[in-house]
């Protein structure tokens, strides 16, 4: 069998609009090398931050030039073994994820990263890597303790929701920061014992009222106002993780005047860390591991959003859906009908 052609999202130019930065080609796959296997994609992942920052030219560290190949996750079969290869077999299921990877039909991959799977399902994508990146980054940046005060913003999405999991279950108080009364039921359902809708309720109020003595760990993927009120509510050692800032995306930086960050953290001797994926690859396996045995054992409930994408045609939709806001979970488009 020769390797097939593999249809795939390019960004053709910078710009504001996604769908219009990007187009579909018919691109010839070429066939698995030494240690690479050839990978069916089943269904993506969608990091629509990530995305519109990359069309944007707004990812800071890096910069992609295009023609560049767009998505990064997804869960999918291995249909071809290239030489040297015993550790795969052909239709085993695997979950990997490289910038500019995911949004095609198939790819080619070094089996160095990929993990073996249950199954290419949406639920074990947002495990693996949103999952990992939530454990990782709670549990590594923020120190995750126990009996401490959580805070978590997003606690909804992707992201969020396995977070709140992971700080539940390590026995702190959990307070989950959403925007809207379908997310407070949801997140109430998984545990949160204390949910903000700060679409009716000022988060810096509740924090200050409720409580006094401030929050151990606020992890933050929302910026601007949220991001104020979690520097504001730091306990004494407090760690405010900044994991992304949503709301500041496709906006110019909002310029801020105010003193200087120590004014607020040196007496409470309390920090503001950041937390970024990549960094932080020598936790993702053991994270991986735990992450899907509780899956197996149904110890976490993974929240993928109802709204069906099917289609690389499908994904500039996808990314619109996550980043108005309305998406409960983890967003996926389902590559393989
Ligand atoms: N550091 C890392 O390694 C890492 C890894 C994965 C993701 N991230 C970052 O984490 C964030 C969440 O990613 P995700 O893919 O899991 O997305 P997501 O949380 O599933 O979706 C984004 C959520 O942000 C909330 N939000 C709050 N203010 C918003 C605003 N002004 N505009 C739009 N949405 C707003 C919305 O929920 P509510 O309105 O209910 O709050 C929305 O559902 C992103 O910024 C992403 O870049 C970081």
């Amino acid at each position: 069998m020769s390797a097939p052609r593999s249809r795939k999202m390019i960004m053709t130019k910078y710009g504001e609009d996604f769908a219009d930065c990007t187009d579909i080609v018919d691109a010839e796959i070429g066939e698995p090398g030494e240690g690479e296997v050839l990978i069916r994609n089943v269904y993506a992942g969608v990091n629509g931050v990530y995305d519109l920052n990359m069309v944007r030219d707004a990812v800071s560290y890096i910069s992609y030039t295009p023609p560049t190949d767009l998505g990064i996750e997804i869960v999918g079969r291995v249909e071809k073994l290239g030489s040297g290869v015993h550790d795969f077999a052909v239709g085993d299921n695997v979950a990997t994820w490289k910038v500019g990877t995911g949004y095609r039909d198939y790819q080619i991959a070094e089996t160095n990263r990929l993990y073996k799977v249950p199954a290419a399902s949406p639920e074990i994508l947002c495990l693996m890597p949103t999952g990992i990146s939530g454990m990782v980054g709670i549990e590594q940046v923020g120190e995750l303790k126990t009996k401490e005060t959580v805070a978590i913003s997003a606690a909804a999405g992707g992201l969020g929701h396995i977070i709140v999991q992971v700080a539940k279950k390590a026995g702190n108080h959990v307070i989950g920061l959403c925007g809207s009364e379908e997310k407070t039921r949801r997140l109430k359902g998984i545990g949160c014992d204390r949910v903000i809708n700060y679409r009716t309720e000022n988060v810096e109020d509740v924090l200050k009222a409720e409580y006094p003595n401030g929050i151990d760990i606020a992890y933050d993927s929302v910026g601007g106002s949220i991001f104020d009120a979690f520097v504001n509510s730091l306990a004494v050692k407090g760690r405010l993780v900044i994991s992304g800032y949503t709301s500041e995306v496709g906006k110019p930086w909002e310029q801020v005047t105010s003193p200087r960050i120590y004014e607020k953290l040196y007496f409470r001797s309390a920090s503001v860390r950041a937390f970024i994926n990549p960094h932080f690859e020598e936790y993702h396996p053991e994270a991986a591991e735990r992450l899907l045995d509780w899956h197996e054992k149904g110890e976490i409930e993974v929240f993928v959003d109802p709204v069906t994408f099917v289609g690389l045609e499908d994904v500039p939709a996808a990314v619109q859906h996550l980043v108005s806001g309305k998406n409960i979970g983890k967003v996926v488009v389902k590559l393989e009908s």
